[in-house]
């Protein structure tokens, strides 16, 4: 049901479209733990952009792709001829005669639509300012394999976030409940808080924002925190920081949790910023658990849609 399709936004699947990426998530670390990968893209060819950097998602999805028998073709902007300003549109072109797929990490999401309308080939997301979801399945993936089903999580930080937008995006489809503690300037852009308000109508979600961290955190089974400052906000670095400064993740805001709640970031993490290192670092902490579910989460994307 998922081949050939894009993956630019987790709200453009069906639920049962994000059940069967979550299934075979689960199936494919199975397979890499007995040593036993089938090779469903045996013969195919992948392009991965990458317009900025990257560790977990670069090595995850690449990774995926050799790993089920495929060709990765891994570049980066500043060797290929679109940063000396050939268009999106004709390196899109391009990649659609010689590739089965593209996964692609931009600085503008619009640069991932026009990799898709152009290339005619499926184009995942691999995180841009709108959005990751790769990084929300991976991370939903992780509270499945903690308590056995999705929990509620409390997000603390910054209310417009790419990753807590994917967090939304899945939550909203698959009607669980989602706080988000942020400083009410900062929300997801209007028309995609707009889509994700009516999927929560749809399917019963509970995404709601509070002003208070502590008041969002009690009784949550998981606390995820992004950096305050993503990558191409440079230049607001500062601004962002003072607005996000009563928004820490820290040892005393986790005693608020349900019991056994757990810790996530999506990382990189800047300790001190957004998390306390004793919390990054500390017993209650699955962050590593996410990064490396990121490699089943991208088995699952690639194998089901190329
Ligand atoms: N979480 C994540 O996407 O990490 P990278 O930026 O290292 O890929
Ligand atoms: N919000 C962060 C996520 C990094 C994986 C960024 O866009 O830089």
């Amino acid at each position: 049901m998922l081949k050939g399709k894009n993956l630019l936004c987790l709200l453009d699947l069906e639920k049962e479209e994000i059940e069967k990426i979550m299934d075979v998530s689960f199936l494919m670390k199975h397979f890499v733990y007995s040593n036993s990968v089938p090779k469903p893209l045996q013969g195919k060819r992948v392009a991965l952009i990458f317009e900025k950097p990257s560790t977990r998602t670069r090595v995850s999805t690449e990774l995926a792709i050799n790993l089920l028998g495929g060709y990765a073709v891994v570049l980066n902007k500043s060797e290929i001829q679109w940063s000396r300003g050939e268009p999106v549109e004709d390196t899109a072109r391009v990649l659609g005669r010689m590739v089965n797929g593209i996964g692609a990490r931009v600085l503008s999401h619009d640069s991932l639509v026009k990799l898709a309308s152009y290339s005619g080939v499926p184009t995942i997301n691999l995180l841009s300012d709108l959005s990751h979801p790769l990084q929300a399945l991976a991370d939903y993936m992780t509270v499945r394999e903690k308590f056995g089903g999705y929990k509620t999580i409390a997000f603390v930080g910054d209310g417009s976030d790419n990753v807590l937008v994917s967090l939304m995006a899945f939550a909203s489809k698959m009607g669980l409940e989602l706080r988000v503690a942020s400083p009410p300037g900062l929300r997801p852009r209007p028309d995609i808080w707009k889509k994700i308000e009516e999927e929560a109508e749809r399917s019963g979600a509970n995404i709601e924002f509070y002003e208070d961290p502590y008041e969002a955190v009690r009784g949550s089974y998981a606390v995820y925190t992004d950096v305050w400052v993503s990558m191409g906000q440079e230049n607001v670095a500062q601004q962002k920081k003072e607005t996000l400064k009563d928004y820490k993740v820290t040892e005393d805001l986790m005693r608020y949790t349900a019991s056994g709640g757990i810790f996530m970031h999506c990382l990189p993490a800047v300790r001190g910023e957004e998390v306390e290192a004793s919390v990054i670092d500390g017993k209650r902490s699955v962050v590593w658990d996410q990064a490396e579910n990121k490699l089943y989460t991208s088995m699952a994307v690639f194998s089901l849609i190329i």
